[in-house]
């Protein structure tokens, strides 16, 4: 595996080195090309030091006149001679100039005349980000079939909290193998799957909901994509962009994402219901914001609807993937999941204990549970990886069960 490391100017770039190093653990040889930018940052000779291999600096950097000719013709090797293409931090202005094929440096001309995969983690202030035209730069790479990994949200080095964060060297090295193996075992399926919460208004201004982030069911939708799947994505409230390539449905409420699923469910082949739907509701919202007394108050709460619970009744010949969130009997509580909801897989995960595991975190660890009676330990993985873990085991499991019948 080659590939080519862009490292744009930004405080991420510090984070490049550890991806490198991520890279090359993964038998990656890593060509690293730094802006000038970049270079405020970073010293070449960390990046050279952690890949055996000159960094790549200028267009033209070469004193004699044929050492010139030499370089100016170099982008056109390195895009030849590269696999894969991962820039990271992508800053706003490389989105920028990548979008609308400007080429002033090395890495955006290589950029120009690179033709395989291109795996880009944007890191930037959450306003800039934000920014129309970041978006519209944005969508247009996506457009061109690029995967690009988060920004995620947290504090940033400027001191705003918002998205902005470049994501993780491991999960964007994990992205990057994933990118180079690419199955495409999954042509020809639809899968539905749903990620995130759901909000069930206290009154016009005040919701209950609970800590999940869509991170896991994005993963989800976007492992399903990039190995061939036709993917649908029922989404609650979530800060995360629409992954590329999926049809992206947004709803509020456990009611619409019960209906959102039904009225989807026709064409799914598969169905992973990753979301985090609430288990009750207020039956009649008051029209007007609740006001505060001194006396206590309390609030009736009436169940949701179970919409795995309806899958397992209608799911026809699709495989039901279901999650178990559960903060002690993890193994017994999934079970009880898998055959009272008529499941063919749950994936257990423990909740609100694990640091690294389960809401709002990028890694999870999971135990899959099987209709077969087997079960599956995944060990804690970015989300990405435990994605596709789910989804091997799923297409095993589907020809484990015809084989049965
Ligand atoms: O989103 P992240 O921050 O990445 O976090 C990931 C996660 C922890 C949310 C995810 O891994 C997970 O466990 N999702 C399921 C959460 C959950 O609601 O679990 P549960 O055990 O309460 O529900 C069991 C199953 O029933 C789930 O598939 C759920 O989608 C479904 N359900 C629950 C209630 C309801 N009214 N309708 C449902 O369909």
């Amino acid at each position: 595996m080659r590939v080519a490391l862009g490292v744009g100017g930004g405080i991420a770039a510090y984070k490049s080195a550890e991806l490198a190093r991520a890279l090359a653990e993964r038998g990656a040889q890593v060509q690293v090309i730094m802006t000038a930018a970049a270079r405020e940052f970073v010293r070449p000779l960390t990046f050279a030091a952690l890949t055996g291999r000159k960094v790549v600096t200028d267009l033209f950097p070469a004193s004699s006149e044929s050492e010139a000719l030499a370089s100016a013709v170099e982008h056109i090797g390195v895009a030849q001679s590269n696999d894969l293409l991962v820039v990271a931090p992508a800053t706003a202005d490389l989105m920028a100039k990548f979008a609308h094929g400007l080429a002033d440096d090395f890495l955006t001309t290589l950029y120009l005349a690179f033709p395989g995969p291109v795996l880009l983690a944007p890191a930037m202030n959450t306003n800039m980000w934000r920014h129309p035209a970041t978006q519209a730069n944005l969508e247009l790479l996506r457009g061109r079939g690029h995967a690009i990994i988060g920004p995620e949200e947290g504090e940033l080095a400027c001191g705003m909290t918002g998205p902005g964060r470049m994501a993780e060297p491991a999960a964007i090295a994990a992205a990057a193998v994933n990118l180079l193996n690419r199955k495409r075992d999954l042509e020809g399926e639809t899968v539905l799957v749903t990620a995130g919460p759901t909000r069930e208004p206290l009154d016009p201004v005040r919701f209950i909901s609970n800590r999940s982030s869509g991170k896991m069911g994005y993963a989800l939708a976007e492992a399903a994509a990039a190995r061939g799947a036709n993917v649908i994505l029922i989404a609650g409230p979530v800060h995360l962009p629409d992954p590329p390539g999926v049809k992206t449905i947004k709803v509020q409420t456990a009611q619409e994402m019960r209906d959102a699923v039904f009225a989807n469910l026709e064409p799914a082949t598969i169905v992973i219901k990753a979301a985090a739907v609430a288990d009750y509701h207020v039956a009649n919202v008051p029209q007007q914001k609740l006001k505060k007394t001194a006396a206590r108050i309390s609030i009736e709460l009436d169940p949701t609807p179970d919409i795995l619970a309806e899958l397992g009744q209608k799911k026809g010949d699709r495989l039901l993937i279901g999650f178990a969130a559960e903060t002690e009997n993890l193994r017994q509580e999934a079970r009880r999941k898998l055959l009272t909801k008529n499941c063919d897989m749950i994936v257990a995960n423990l909740v609100g204990q694990e640091e690294n595991a389960g809401f709002e975190s990028d890694t999870n660890e999971v135990v899959l549970l099987l209709a077969t009676g087997s079960t599956v330990s995944v060990p804690p993985s970015p989300k990405r990886e435990v994605a596709d873990r789910i989804l091997d085991e799923a297409l095993k499991l589907r020809l484990a069960l015809h084989a049965a019948r």
